[in-house]
């Protein structure tokens, strides 16, 4: 089986209402030209745009729809908090977890993580969930360890069956709206290191069927010589993905 092409727009705390109805419009437009299972277009707008964006993207088969977090909890009194439950009978597809952002001023850590990871697994929704070193861990050159740490804490319990439903995003924290990329050497050394562990805890062919997306200042001038390498498979945009051109050309870019 050939391993899923995805590229995710993760819009973060940005747009307006009308803002971010003119970009999923625009973005599913664009998308629905694309042909047909050859690159899965996530969107992952804001909560409180996700009814709308899911609407709106329904009858394009090319676009997916993903939540930037979730609670760890499946329901209860948790004051403004959303559980993957609510997300799943939205029919939205992911939900992202672990990202550094939340890691860092949510003080979210392994243990939390594997228990949201555990929540939207088994609320039945796909989860996009990220890794990835900060700057004195790479400069160290300590960066296989901490990812290593990273899975194994939050991801290698699960069944080999649960992880048809996991998507890896390899985001390096200097990376991240810093305009400062990956080489694509250190991408591609990352991504088979993280394919190489699945493969040891599991089995090759689970690993070989693993999406790794790459996150981190990834642009249009850079996206196609991050997409040539053999182990990345797709992109998790930040800044990039809040215009339609700059977006669509990344897309484009893994084509
Ligand atoms: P940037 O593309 O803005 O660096 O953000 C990457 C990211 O954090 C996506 O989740």
């Amino acid at each position: 089986m050939k391993r899923k092409k995805i590229v995710a727009g993760n819009w973060k705390m940005n747009k307006k209402l009308l803002e971010a109805m003119r970009l999923s419009t625009e973005v599913i437009r664009a998308a629905g030209k694309l042909a047909n299972g050859s690159v899965e277009v996530v969107l992952a707008p804001p909560a409180v745009y996700l009814h709308t964006t899911i609407s709106m993207g329904k009858r394009v088969p090319q676009i997916k729809v993903a939540a930037q977090n979730c609670h760890h909890e499946a329901s209860g009194a948790y004051t403004g908090e959303i559980a993957a439950p609510m997300l799943q009978s939205m029919e939205i597809d992911y939900v992202i977890i672990g990202h550094s952002e939340r890691r860092k001023y949510f003080h979210e850590d392994h243990a939390l993580l594997q228990q949201k990871v555990n929540t939207a697994l088994a609320a039945g929704l796909s989860i996009i969930f990220c890794c990835g070193e900060p700057l004195d861990v790479r400069e160290k050159e300590e960066q296989e360890q901490y990812v290593l740490q990273q899975l194994q804490e939050s991801l290698f319990h699960l069944s080999a069956d649960q992880w048809s439903k996991v998507v890896i995003a390899y985001e390096p924290v200097w990376a991240i709206g810093t305009g400062k990329t990956a080489s694509p050497a250190q991408a591609q050394a990352m991504h088979a290191f993280i394919r190489q562990a699945v493969a040891k805890q599991y089995e090759s062919k689970l690993a070989d069927q693993l999406s790794i997306l790459y996150g981190g200042s990834v642009k249009p001038s850079n996206a196609t010589e991050i997409f040539a390498n053999t182990d990345v498979d797709g992109g998790l945009i930040g800044g990039a993905a809040l215009d339609t051109d700059s977006f669509m050309a990344i897309v484009k870019a893994i084509l």
